[in-house]
């Protein structure tokens, strides 16, 4: 006794429950092969290719949702077939009648009895797309047209399915007739940027992972991937042109002559050996080739080379020219003509003080070119820069002058560097003086936004910090960088997934971000921004009707729908979590039936974001059961548990508080109800388990989904039957009036 009060203190000290053992009460199965009447089916393999039919009519299992009948019977909803949309184009969608008896004493006997069946089907045309049998008069759905994953009964007796191809939600009347066009997911989350806006893609010096920087070749690549801005950094000829180069030094050398990084092929052209020089540049000693040094016809004969060859190759090394931001700006006006795509433009003044040492002013040049060649659309143009000084001119002079009034962005480097324009001034400020609340709302009176070095926000432990925040309560955008898709530049948490970067950034609430690889970037944003949560298998793939990827895995859909006990919401439970959404959070959804509008209930967290969910069903107005199970089968099933969810209370991190209520892999059977039971313990060790209903407060009915005709649940070569289990709590349910079998 003293040992168990220790070990139960032990636990609780570290937050954890005691296992709960739940009690098998009741016990029956359906064999593998059960079928009822209907076509030969199973025909086709995993590609759609049909072949000989392996069953006479249709197979009943398995089993994706149940409800109770009021006549005391049960009704199953069968899965999708065989479980993919290709193979299963034959397999018929229906629900069947069961009645069950529970063997529930040693020498009781457990029966299973298939009545007659709902047939669904869309007689009346309501799908608006191909399906199977749609060229028929009663338009029977098959497996490859939906698949059907949980379903309730409305007030009025019609009822509502949860999809996962989608996802979708259908409405059928009793009888199993489609009432309405499949009802689509919404994307429900809020951009959390400053304004709601959709965020930029701004094509770091073009499209520099695939093509050398600062070329037309590049910014071109960088608007075919999709990026909304290009980046010029911008350096000033002898004669007085703004081009598009990262530094004024095109190539530098050591003291030797080799070269270090270079840009341009120029370190190559003996006719320019005698620009080689060495300049301080922001105070440090820089030996090479300047581009000040060059008119812009001798800077016309050089020809750009990869910056960084050992990452990118060189294959593009030779090809093309450097490109003046006037024609920056014809490309994109070129572009605009062909295609109507407005593609902004995101100058750097690279420098200033450096220029303005040399009595050269970069920003009275960028404003004049910019007004020349009549790019002046403050939605088209962001002007940046490292320094503050110049900005502000910008802001208070330069810009009125001229007439024009474009956003500015301070950007916001890493910790150990500063402005260059304090530094000339003898202030020994660094970046963070930026980074204060204070400091945020001083350049909120002469900036837009802040482009900040990516690790104010994401830290190098992988870590979200509050920049975001503090920004956009100072009403400033931010639009960090550098953005890469090489291994090297990723946190090993990314698991060398770029995409991964880009997402948690976006999910900080970045109104956009700077990157070497656009396509990428743009790809992120599309599905993080797509109206709809579509899985692979929507239809508006294969009719190619969609303008981004796919945001849900395939198998990721409606796997839980519940009602309300008031019979007046739907809810609806992903089964996998939205990409963009943080791993392992699963959006439950809340759909009004009267006004059939939805809204975002809350998130539920899977207890790995490997595991997933089988099914959801109501035990009063603000809890529901869960179903979560990891995805081994036999002995490698670890987690199979029933949660209870609570809609209207909340951890702090916002998602949705959840209890465990029973452990399938840990229930006593102590009559031995079950024939796997092995002293006195049942474990449920089926891959998915996809049935769970209250039946009253101390009792709950769960069955799995034998993945018909799958196998290894109990035995790698053993067909697996349904098993449907009744379960005695360990506590009773808080049960809502009319939950529940009367
Ligand atoms: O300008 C912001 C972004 O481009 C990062 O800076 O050094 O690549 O010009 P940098
Ligand atoms: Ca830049």
């Amino acid at each position: 006794m003293k040992t168990c009060f220790v070990r139960l203190t032990a636990l609780l000290a570290l937050g954890l429950s005691p296992a709960l053992a739940a009690t098998l009460v009741g016990y029956a199965e359906l064999p593998a092969d059960t079928f009822a009447a209907g076509p030969a089916s199973g025909a086709y393999n995993g590609q759609g290719v049909r072949g000989a039919a392996r069953f006479p009519s249709q197979p009943v299992q398995g089993f994706s949702g149940v409800q109770a009948a009021k006549d005391g019977s049960y009704v199953f909803l069968s899965d999708n077939g065989y479980g993919a949309k290709a193979n299963s184009a034959d397999f018929l969608l229906r629900m069947y009648r069961l009645n069950l008896t529970a063997k529930n004493g040693p020498t009781g006997k457990g029966e299973v009895k298939v009545g007659n069946f709902i047939q669904l089907r869309d007689p009346d045309r309501k799908v608006p797309w191909l399906i199977v049998n749609g060229a028929s008069a009663d338009r029977l759905l098959t497996g490859a047209d939906f698949d059907v994953e949980g379903f309730v009964v409305a007030p009025d007796g019609t009822l509502w399915v949860g999809d996962e191809f989608g996802p979708y939600l259908l409405h059928f009347s009793a009888d199993g007739k489609l009432l309405d066009a499949p009802i689509a997911t919404p994307n429900l989350v809020g951009l959390p940027t400053l304004k709601g806006q959709a965020p930029i893609v701004v094509g770091h010096r073009g499209s520099s992972g695939t093509r050398p920087e600062h070329t037309l070749e590049s910014y071109r690549m960088a608007i075919e991937g999709g990026a909304d801005f290009v980046e010029p950094d911008l350096v000033v000829t002898k004669d007085g042109v703004l081009v598009a180069r990262h530094e004024p030094v095109m190539a530098s050398v050591d003291k030797d002559g080799k070269v270090l990084e270079a840009t341009t092929d120029v370190a190559t052209r003996p006719e320019f050996k005698d620009r080689l020089t060495t300049k301080k540049l922001d105070g440090v000693d820089v030996r090479g080739y300047f581009v000040e040094d060059f008119t812009l016809a001798e800077l016309k004969t050089l020809r750009a080379v990869e910056r960084l060859p050992a990452l990118r190759g060189k294959n593009y090394d030779g090809k093309f020219e450097v490109p003046t931001l006037a024609e920056v700006i014809a490309l994109v006006k070129d572009v605009e003509a062909k295609t109507g795509r407005k593609v902004g433009i995101y100058p750097e003044t690279k420098h200033p003080t450096y220029f303005r040492q040399m009595g050269v002013n970069t920003s009275q040049l960028l404003i004049d070119t910019l007004k020349k060649e009549g790019f002046t659309n403050p939605d088209r143009v962001f002007i940046q820069s490292f320094e503050t000084a110049n900005l502000k001119d910008l802001k208070a002079s330069i810009m009125p002058k001229a007439g024009v009034s474009l956003p500015l962005v301070q950007l916001v480097s890493s910790p150990d560097e500063a402005p260059y324009d304090w530094t000339a001034q003898g202030d020994t400020r660094k970046y963070g003086a930026l980074t204060t609340d204070a400091a945020l709302k001083d350049i909120a009176a002469y900036a837009s936004g802040v482009g900040a070095y990516k690790r104010w926000i994401i830290t190098d432990q992988g870590e979200t910090t509050d920049f975001v925040a503090r920004a956009h309560a100072a009403g400033l955008m931010v639009h960090p960088w550098t953005f890469r898709n090489e291994a090297t530049y990723l946190l090993p948490a990314y698991a060398n997934d770029p995409e991964a970067e880009m997402r948690q950034a976006l999910r900080a609430g970045v109104d956009g971000f700077f990157t070497d690889f656009p396509a990428t970037g743009a790809n992120v944003v599309r599905a993080y921004t797509a109206p709809e949560v579509r899985s692979p298998q929507n239809p508006a793939f294969a009719t190619g009707t969609s303008s981004s990827a796919a945001n849900l895995g395939g198998s990721g859909g409606f796997e839980g729908v519940a009602l309300s006990p008031s019979g007046k919401t739907l809810y609806a439970l992903l089964e996998k979590t939205v990409t963009g959404d943080v791993a392992g959070q699963l959006r439950l959804h809340a759909f009004d039936l009267a006004s059939r509008t939805w809204t975002l209930a809350g998130r539920y967290t899977l207890e790995d974001a490997g595991n997933a969910i089988g099914d959801l069903t109501p035990v009063n107005a603000t809890e529901y059961l869960v179903l979560e199970r990891d995805n081994g089968s036999g002995d490698t099933a670890k987690f199979k548990r029933v949660y209870k969810v609570s809609t209207s209370e909340k951890n702090a991190d916002g998602t949705l508080k959840k209890t465990l209520v029973v452990d399938l892999m840990n229930v006593k059977d102590p009559q031995g109800l079950a024939p796997s039971t092995r002293s006195g313990t049942f474990t449920f060790p089926y891959v998915t388990i996809e049935n769970v209903l209250v039946l009253d407060a101390n009792t709950i009915l769960v069955a799995n989904d034998n993945n018909y005709p799958g196998t290894g649940g109990r035995g790698a070569d053993v067909k697996d039957h349904t098993e449907f289990l009744w379960l005695k709590l360990d506590a009773p349910l808080n049960l809502a009036e009319g939950v529940g079998r009367k």
